[in-house]
């Protein structure tokens, strides 16, 4: 993707809690964009699990995965433009996703523990266990420069969060050269 492009897909990553399906929702209505919430591709066993507190392992992961890198693939081989809300918190997982996709910028949803604590606890009716945040957060890898993220701060009303994902956009990405 050259800097002045305006990229096909949007990734938005953080930890339970941050925002990525109210955000990622808010941004995708705005551009006019698709939008997907990777956390309805798990297989059901992951969901049961979820729901019953435990973790996932990397070996639960890997369907899921597989079927949100196909999603994005799909996306741009129809020349779809979409956002998707993943947790992603690994780099191993982001770039299994992103692949050779450049046309895709990441955006992180990024708020301290206290702050999504408090969400977590006020929000209902939603599988993820608040007792899972720090277990989150204890995986989560913040992204690298060379990820050129745009990074957001969930203590922002959703409405500043997307103008800010708007701005980053438009922004030129900084990524190390050769990338
Ligand atoms: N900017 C905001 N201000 C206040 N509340 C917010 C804001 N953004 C999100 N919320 C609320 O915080 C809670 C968590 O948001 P959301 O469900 O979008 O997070 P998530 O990252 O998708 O979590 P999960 O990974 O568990 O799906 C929701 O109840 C949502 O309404
Ligand atoms: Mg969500």
């Amino acid at each position: 993707m050259s800097k002045a492009d305006v990229p096909s897909a949007l990734l938005i990553m953080g930890v339970s809690g941050s925002g990525k399906s109210t955000v990622g929702a808010a941004v995708a209505q705005r551009l006019g964009w698709h939008f997907q919430d990777a956390d309805s591709l798990h297989p059901p066993a992951n969901v049961v699990k979820m729901a019953r507190g435990e973790e996932l392992d990397d070996a639960d992961r890997t369907p899921w995965l597989a079927a949100v890198a196909q999603m994005l693939q799909r996306w741009q081989v129809q020349k779809l433009k979409g956002v998707i809300a993943c947790s992603a918190l690994k780099h191993r997982y982001r770039q299994q996703l992103i692949g050779a996709q450049n046309d895709l910028r990441l955006v992180y949803l990024h708020g301290d523990r206290a702050l999504l604590a408090q969400r977590l606890q006020q929000r209902s009716g939603h599988f993820m266990s608040p007792s899972l945040l720090d277990s989150q957060l204890a995986t989560l890898e913040t992204p690298t420069p060379d990820e050129a993220a745009i990074v957001i701060d969930i203590g922002h009303s959703v409405e500043q969060q997307v103008r800010d994902i708007l701005l980053g956009l438009q922004a030129q990405p900084e990524r190390p050269a050769g990338n």
